[in-house]
């Protein structure tokens, strides 16, 4: 959720920070800080507001600090502030610390500390942590084992940093559930909660892992457990395309993410479908094939907009490879102890690989003997490290906070998965050739979409004042319309609700009047007749409406006051094509709006907090 920055070498490290901070600031953007050590001396600059703030702050005086930590927040305890935003400092300004994640049992630990003499300024969980290593220092040898023994008494995650004056040349780091990666330069070192804040300074990277602590000096970096066991840490290469975390002329990186589709799609299925022989070859399942094949059930677990591409994927599998397949919220699935065993395959589909809550559910059904495989974007992720296996969806970086391409490329997946799987349970290479020849159609179709929804602003503009919008679709389709509801609830603020088109009947008809407009995905596919029933139901109560449909869709223009076009496909691939304008629609409608659609209030890319 938070970012975290650190520079540990021989430039001056504040510039590296401020622009690691910026990579981030898609993370959390609601407070922002620095820490440094300059003249022997630990120097803090915080603030509340965006990283442009800190930037300001700085620029009078970079400093020729060395060592320096840098975190934008976004709040979990205490509201957005000056004095909450990190780093957070000891009674004494000897010791800074940076934190990603919630110390549970931090009222406990405060007020012993506080009984104890220390003095809070903050009303974060973090600062704890800076204080308990000041108490901690008074007794043990150094910092690093004032660090050690203070992250012994923590419940709760972290990917915590520590830098202290009384060790100049030294940057201590942590992880437990919130995930941090090492840069190595020559004669220098880097940390992040993301590869993005450090891949223009170097490729070479490790990644801690849960209960490991890294002692970083200029002399190298050693890696050790908590309980103080050394541990290796292999360097790896960073696959990095920066002109993907660039905005390339477009306004914002949602509206990039979007029109990248085309790209993002082919990538997903590129060295993957063959189709002119209709298959599908997917390395990373290989070697669990026969399990996947044979599985009980799978389980398809996500959160948010990769729960919505898990419902997709349920259609997906069920109907084109006959496999019985269930969804849960990873959220849920976690805590209800839900019943595994080795017949099970889950599937946990994540863009960041770090959402706390899918990597829970990950470890939950590892530990039942399920077999645990990734659906994940981000390389060298937690979830793409632990899982047994899966699949990339190699959508690039993802930097608008409200997800779109993830989402496709997602889907795409799925696709191949059902085309994977089906072969395997015998459809014939024919029937699979000319589904697999419909998906490869697909970034084509997307690119001619992209290129006439012109509509979409005309559209946007209309209705950017509703107060409430319904989003209805039925079979793959009602899940997209849950995803469209989305992401206009996130970049406009506008109430949303998607619903099965059908359960309309059951209670949100109630609703409808001539102020709601209502989206219905109605492409000519098995469904058809049954959505344009259920539009004929909300222009009988004056509901305005709004159709996604194909373009040879004749009849809609006499029911519909707008109708989106779409190019027709294969009913299961649809979603893949239809959400396209719903999220153009979110985006035009929040521009309208005067929201910042990369930076919405109160989210953040990666939710690695339960
Ligand atoms: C919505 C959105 C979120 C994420 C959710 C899961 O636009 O981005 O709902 O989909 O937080 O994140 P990942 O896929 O990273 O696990």
């Amino acid at each position: 959720m938070c970012g975290i920055v650190g520079y540990l070498g021989h430039r001056q490290a504040v510039p590296i920070v401020v622009a690691g901070l910026k990579r981030l600031e898609y993370r959390g953007y609601d407070s922002v800080g620095i820490a440094m050590i300059g003249d022997g001396k630990v120097k803090a600059i915080k603030t509340a507001g965006k990283v442009a703030e800190i930037e300001a702050l700085v620029a009078a005086d970079r400093g020729a600090a060395s060592v320096c930590i840098g975190h934008t927040r976004w709040a979990t305890h205490g509201e957005p502030s000056d004095v909450n935003a990190h780093p957070h400092l000891d009674c004494h300004n000897h010791i800074a610390v940076i934190h990603n994640g919630i110390i549970e049992n931090y009222s406990v630990l405060k007020k012993k500390l506080v009984d104890s003499g220390h003095f809070f300024r903050s009303s974060t969980d973090t600062e704890v942590l800076a204080h308990l290593i000041e108490e901690l220092s008074r007794w043990s040898k150094g910092l690093e084992e004032a660090v050690r023994q203070a992250l012994q008494q923590v419940q709760g995650t972290y990917g915590v940093v520590v830098i202290s004056d009384r060790e100049p040349d030294t940057l201590i780091a942590a992880r437990h559930g919130s995930p941090l990666v090492i840069g190595h330069g020559e004669g220098e070192y880097y940390i992040a909660s993301d590869a993005s804040a450090i891949a223009e300074h170097t490729r070479r990277v490790s990644y801690l892992d849960d209960g490991e602590l890294a002692v970083i000096t200029r002399q190298g970096m050693r890696a050790k457990t908590l309980g103080d066991v050394e541990t290796t840490k292999s360097i790896q290469e960073l696959a990095f395309d920066l002109a993907r975390i660039e905005r390339g002329g477009y306004d914002h990186f949602m509206l990039k993410e979007i029109y990248e589709q085309p790209e993002t799609i082919r990538d997903a299925m590129r060295g993957r479908l063959l189709a002119a022989d209709g298959e599908v070859k997917l390395g990373g399942l290989e070697h669990v094939r026969d399990r996947l094949v044979g599985a009980r059930r799978i389980i398809l677990v996500g959160c948010g907009t990769s729960w919505h591409a898990a419902l997709v994927g349920e259609y997906m599998i069920e109907h084109i490879a006959k496999s019985p397949v269930e969804v849960e919220y990873a959220s849920e699935f976690r805590y209800r102890s839900p019943v595994l065993s080795a017949n099970d395959v889950v599937f946990l589909i994540s863009q960041s690989g770090e959402t706390a809550d899918t990597l829970a559910a990950m470890r939950e059904a590892k530990s039942k003997g399920a077999a645990a495989l990734g659906i994940v974007n981000v390389v060298g992720s937690t979830i793409a490290r632990e899982s047994e296996g899966g699949v990339y969806i190699h959508a690039g970086p993802e930097i608008g906070v409200a997800s779109t391409k993830a989402f496709t490329s997602q889907l795409t997946v799925l696709a191949l998965i059902a085309l994977y799987l089906a072969r395997a349970r015998g459809i014939s290479s024919e029937d699979c050739r000319v589904l697999a020849q419909e998906l490869q159609s697909l970034p084509t179709k997307v690119s001619y979409l992209l290129q006439v929804s012109g509509r979409v602003k005309e559209l946007a503009s209309e209705f950017k004042d509703a107060r409430n919008f319904l989003y209805l679709g039925r079979g793959a389709n009602y899940p997209v319309a849950l995803e469209g509801a989305l992401k206009l609830k996130e970049v406009s603020y506008i109430h949303a609700e998607g619903y099965p088109a059908a359960e309309m009947k059951h209670g949100p008809i109630a609703l409808i009047d001539e102020n709601m407009p209502v989206v219905f995905l109605a492409p000519k596919d098995a469904l058809y007749d049954k959505v344009v029933n259920n539009i004929h139901e909300v222009r009988a109560r004056r509901g305005r409406i709004i159709a996604v449909a194909n373009e040879d869709d004749r009849e809609i223009e006499q029911i519909a006051e707008f109708v989106l076009r779409v190019p027709r496909t294969y009913g299961f691939f649809g979603p893949i094509i239809n959400v396209i304008p719903l999220q153009l629609l979110a985006y035009y409608i929040a521009i309208a709006r005067g929201v910042d659609v990369d930076q919405p209030r109160n989210l953040a890319k990666s939710v690695t907090v339960e």
